[in-house]
């Protein structure tokens, strides 16, 4: 087994065993704490699922930094280093809505290796290896073929501080929701950009991302045959701060409806 082959294991296998944790304090009922409002949470699962995770990560690869977000920021330089989201879409998870997932991601020298994001409740596994190919459960991916926004199923993301700032994606989602089949707001931006690599999605756009909700995903988009930008339409970097990820196809269409005003 090549490195990446071994290190894509262990990925999929930490995953998949922190799918496991999340699905028992799902069925248990959740002790919900408040981050920066009361929309913005963080339960006993986010932390414990960060536990394991990177208690699992400083076992096997202890010289591997480690960016996760609730509790865990390493700031020497390192080689190596984990992008880790241990429970992406918290308020639906903290409802009992089933759409959840865990996102781990491997950059060598700031640059995307591999991505890995897991839904426990469908069991579904996405896996990208820079240049090597995105996968649903070891099916390879690819992004959808509709060439048109009319004939898009799109989806999007609003802050958590969308209350309080102007720049809160509503004036967006109204250009854009007459132009489409249908815009939909899953609760969960790792699982978005999977979707977008697997062709379920045609388009995906959203501001004020953090590096654990698009980590794995962009790489999932970029291996699947897809496009990253910003609203410039500037290749996505770490720095980047508002998303556009398609099939390539109707990029330039949803680019211009998002960028007039
Ligand atoms: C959030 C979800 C949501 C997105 C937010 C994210 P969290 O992550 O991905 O879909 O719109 O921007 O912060 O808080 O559930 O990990
Ligand atoms: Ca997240
Ligand atoms: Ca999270």
């Amino acid at each position: 087994m090549s490195e990446v082959e071994k290190i894509l294991k262990f990925t999929v296998d930490v995953a998949i065993r922190t799918g496991h944790i999340l699905l028992n304090h799902f069925q248990r009922g959740l002790d919900v704490r408040y981050k920066s409002s009361e929309i913005d949470l963080v339960t006993e699962a986010d932390l414990a699922s960060e536990r394991f995770i990177v208690e699992t990560i400083r076992h096997h690869y202890p010289k591997h930094g480690i960016l996760s977000e609730e509790e865990v920021e390493d700031k020497e330089d390192r080689e190596f280093f984990w992008i880790i989201d241990p429970l992406d879409g918290t308020v639906n998870y903290a409802h009992g809505f089933p759409i959840f997932c865990v996102s781990l991601a491997l950059q060598q020298r700031g640059d995307p290796i591999l991505g890995v994001t897991h839904d426990p409740m469908r069991d579904e596994t996405f896996t990208a290896v820079k240049n090597l190919g995105a996968f649903l459960n070891g099916d390879a991916l690819k992004v959808s073929g509709a060439d048109r926004l009319v004939r898009s199923l799109v989806a999007t993301g609003f802050p958590y501080k969308r209350a309080t700032i102007e720049d809160n994606n509503l004036p967006e989602f109204n250009r854009v929701l007459p132009k489409v089949q249908g815009v939909r707001r899953g609760g969960s931006a790792a699982l978005d950009l999977a979707y977008v690599a697997a062709g379920r999605l045609d388009g995906y756009w959203e501001a004020h991302l953090s590096p654990w909700d698009w980590a794995a995903g962009v790489l999932m988009i970029q291996e699947a045959g897809g496009r990253v930008t910003d609203r410039r339409n500037q290749p996505w970097t770490f720095g980047s701060k508002k998303m556009v990820a398609t099939n390539g196809l109707i990029h330039e269409e949803l680019l211009h409806i998002l960028n007039e005003w």
